[in-house]
Parts: structure tokens; sequence; C-alpha cells
């Protein structure tokens, strides 16, 4: 019997219709065999707030947030691009996420995938994306990069991500998501 792991997708848009979150149910769709794949949603998460956190602790949507992400043998993100970042909503839930102790990023594989209507695919975003999870010591992956632009032409009117190319790219950062995890996993 093949390893198993279990992978969760975290959507960096709130959006019904997100092309982010379309690219997210095409990870779990096209991912090899062996991989469990688990969506969350990051829209119940108030705006950090030091003083909430103060008072009242971690608020329940942090916890199973948390929660979820320490069960995970790895993630999935995906964001959008704002104004050459990532999105606010995404960002917040990692600050509250990664708040001590033990904050869940640490040592988790992370594969982040982005997708936008303009040609460049939130590589920008991406980035960033590396940048913030690098200082929580999550371990993303090198490569491949993967960066879907022009969304409009590349998922159908169902959210299915139809344009092959893109997805042979989505396919291939989920095999290596599942080598690198098991390789970690030891
Ligand atoms: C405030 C704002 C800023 C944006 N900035 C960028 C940008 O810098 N680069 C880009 O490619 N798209 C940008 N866009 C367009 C988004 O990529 C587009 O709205 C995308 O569909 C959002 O992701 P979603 O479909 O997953 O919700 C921006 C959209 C908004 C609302």
């Amino acid at each position: 019997m093949s390893a198993t792991i279990k992978v969760l997708g975290i959507p960096g848009s709130l959006r019904a219709g997100s092309f982010n979150r379309m690219a997210l149910r095409a990870a779990g769709e096209l991912a090899p065999d062996g991989v469990v794949f688990e969506t969350c949603e990051i829209r119940d998460i108030p705006f950090y707030d030091g003083d909430l956190e103060a008072a009242h602790g971690l608020p329940a949507s942090v916890v199973e947030l948390r929660a979820k992400i320490h069960a995970a043998d790895a993630l999935v993100i995906t964001t959008p691009e704002y104004n050459a970042s990532i999105s606010g909503v995404l960002k917040n839930a990692i600050d509250w996420a990664s708040r001590p102790p033990q904050q869940p990023f640490d040592g988790k594989p992370i594969a982040i995938l982005g997708t936008s209507p303009g040609a460049l695919g939130t590589v920008r975003a991406q980035a960033h994306l590396r940048q913030i999870l690098a200082n929580l010591n999550g371990l993303v992956l090198v490569q491949p990069n993967v960066m879907i632009g022009n969304a409009g032409q590349r998922f159908d009117a169902s959210g299915a991500l139809v344009d092959e190319p893109s997805k042979e790219f989505v396919r291939n950062l989920m095999v290596a998501l599942k080598t690198f995890t098991l390789k970690m996993k030891g």
C-alpha cells in the first residue's frame, strides 16, 4: 500500500466566484493518488486585534483553523493578487494563526498557487507569500511556481480548470508536494 498524506487547502479569497477557490478545487482534483484533500474557509476570522487576543485569547475560528493546519501533513494556499501583494484576508488569517505558542506553519510543507485575470497570474503576490511563510519556517516548495494568468479563459462556468497546460502545472505541483511531504515525514 502506498503512503497517504493529508493536505489542507486554504483559499485566500472570500468571493463566491473566486478563481483562486477554483484553483484550489483543481489542486484537489488533480492531486495524485494517496493525497486526502480537504479545504477550509477563512471567512469567519475577525480582524487581528491584540486587545481582543489579550482579553479573550484566540477566536474559535482561529482555533479551528490552527487545529486543521496542525492536523494536515501539508498545505496548499491559493492567493489572489491585490495591489501587487496577497489579499488582506489571507494575511489576516496567517497573522492570527501564527500566534505563539506552537504556530502551526513551523516545518509544514506548503505549496502556493495563484490565479488572476491579468497576464502575470499573481507572480508578485506569490513572492510576498513566500516571504511571509519563510518567516514562519513554513517549508514552501521552491519549484514548481504555478501562476495561472488570464483566469477568465482557464476555468469554465462550473468553476472547473479546463486549460490543459494549466492543469498539467497544477498536477505537477501536487506531485511535488506529495513527494516533498513524504520525504520530510521520513
Ligand atoms: C483591490 C484590488 C486590487 C487588485 N490588484 C491586482 C493586482 O495587483 N494584480 C492582479 O493581477 N490583479 C489584481 N486585482 C484583480 C484580482 O486579481 C481579481 O479581482 C481576482 O479575480 C481576485 O481573486 P479571486 O477571483 O480569487 O477572488 C485586484 C483586485 C482588487 C479588488
